[in-house]
């Protein structure tokens, strides 16, 4: 890494930080932002509730695949006695393929006890955000920054990787001590009038220039104030978090057909996919239909009370959960048999469209339609 400033070292930033140095950052940050801030569908709102679904949809989540969740969701649900008034398979539905369903299952709890508690007005206050369920520091700072447009500091992916290469934080910001540091500098950073620009700008900033990989140094506002660029320390610092260590995983999906009707199981708390509907699925030793046959019908019957004949491999799909690299065979059945037992049922397959499915069960019902 090459130095931007060559001979003296840069001198280290005071704490706390000038007046003079924030309302420089400010000012560079803000006027950034109104030349370059993305028109994005949450942003053309102050709608609180709006704003949470988004800020859900948003955690862990890239801003193009959330795009037209959000409208939908919206859409389907306009205010939070709507959501919460809602079939949990419906909001399960309309979240389908977004991952990471728990966020959807706590957002729809959370909804109910807004109504119930709170008379359908979502609280105003951080501490009053944090008791609903889901709602972090920073889901709570941002619906009050955002929304009511109140001084709450907010820190995110993007944000922790600006904030630590401006200040050149040397240490781990994941740990408590990052956390604390980080969480500070946000706060001390935060304007009292005009946080919710002030926030959306800081996270703009992290998404679209200070990048993880090869960050846009050249075009940030900020680039004068950043220590890390000072130091020649970017590329080191807020690179990119722990590398993902895979683990591969052999799955089978089976499709047990019964006359016109096909059979499948929601999944349990506890399941990766609680909530969500799906074939009989399970992680599997053997592999292809002659060698996998007494296997797939002992799992089908432990899940689902029926017993069947497994046939034919109808297809392997690859995907990837979290950590998990999964190959799944999915294999036809015909039922022989035994007595379906609940959380599992026969549907026709039309019935498939309106339940919520895990992407790979999605796929194979396109298949077999
Ligand atoms: N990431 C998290 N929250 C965001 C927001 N409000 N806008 C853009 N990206 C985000």
């Amino acid at each position: 890494m090459t130095r931007v400033a060559s001979g003296e070292p840069p001198a280290p930033l005071p704490a706390p930080l000038p007046a003079d140095y924030k309302s420089r950052l400010r000012r560079r940050l803000l006027a950034w932002y109104g030349r370059s801030a993305r028109d994005l569908p949450w942003r053309r709102t102050r709608d609180p509730y709006r704003v949470w679904v988004s800020e859900v949809m948003l955690q862990q989540t890239q801003v193009d695949t959330v795009r037209p969740y959000f409208e939908r969701f919206v859409e389907a649900f306009p205010t939070v006695a709507d959501l919460a008034a809602a079939d949990e398979e419906h909001v399960l539905r309309l979240w389908e393929g977004l991952g990471y369903y728990r966020r959807a299952r706590s957002l729809h709890a959370a909804a109910k006890q807004v109504v119930a508690e709170h008379g359908g007005r979502m609280p105003r206050e951080v501490a009053g955000l944090m008791t609903l369920p889901g709602i972090g520091r920073y889901t709570a700072g941002a619906v009050v920054s955002i929304a009511y447009d109140r001084p709450a500091p907010i820190l995110e992916a993007n944000t922790i990787r600006l904030l630590t290469r401006l200040v050149a934080y040397d240490g781990e910001p994941t740990s408590a001590a990052g956390q604390r540091r980080l969480w500070a500098l946000a706060e001390e950073l935060l304007p009292h009038k005009g946080a919710a620009r002030f926030n959306q700008a800081l996270m703009e900033l992290g998404a679209l220039v200070c990048k993880p990989a090869e960050p846009l140094c050249g075009e940030c506002p900020l680039e004068p104030l950043c220590r890390a660029r000072a130091e020649g320390s970017i590329g080191r610092l807020g690179a990119t978090t722990k590398k993902l260590r895979f683990t591969d995983t052999r799955e089978a999906a089976v499709v047990v057909r019964r006359g016109p009707s096909v059979l499948v199981r929601r999944c349990g708390e506890g399941e990766r996919w609680a909530g969500l509907w799906d074939f009989p699925r399970f992680a599997i030793d053997a592999e292809g239909p002659l060698f996998a046959a007494k296997e797939l019908a002992g799992k089908v019957l432990q899940q689902t009370g029926v017993r069947c004949e497994p046939g034919a491999l109808i297809t392997t799909l690859k995907h990837g959960v979290t950590r998990f690299r999964i190959t799944l065979d999915c294999y036809e059945a015909a039922a022989a048999g035994g007595r379906v037992r609940k959380p599992a049922r026969w549907v026709r397959p039309s019935e498939l469209a309106d339940l919520p499915l895990s992407v790979t069960g999605r796929k194979l019902s396109k298949l077999i339609l």
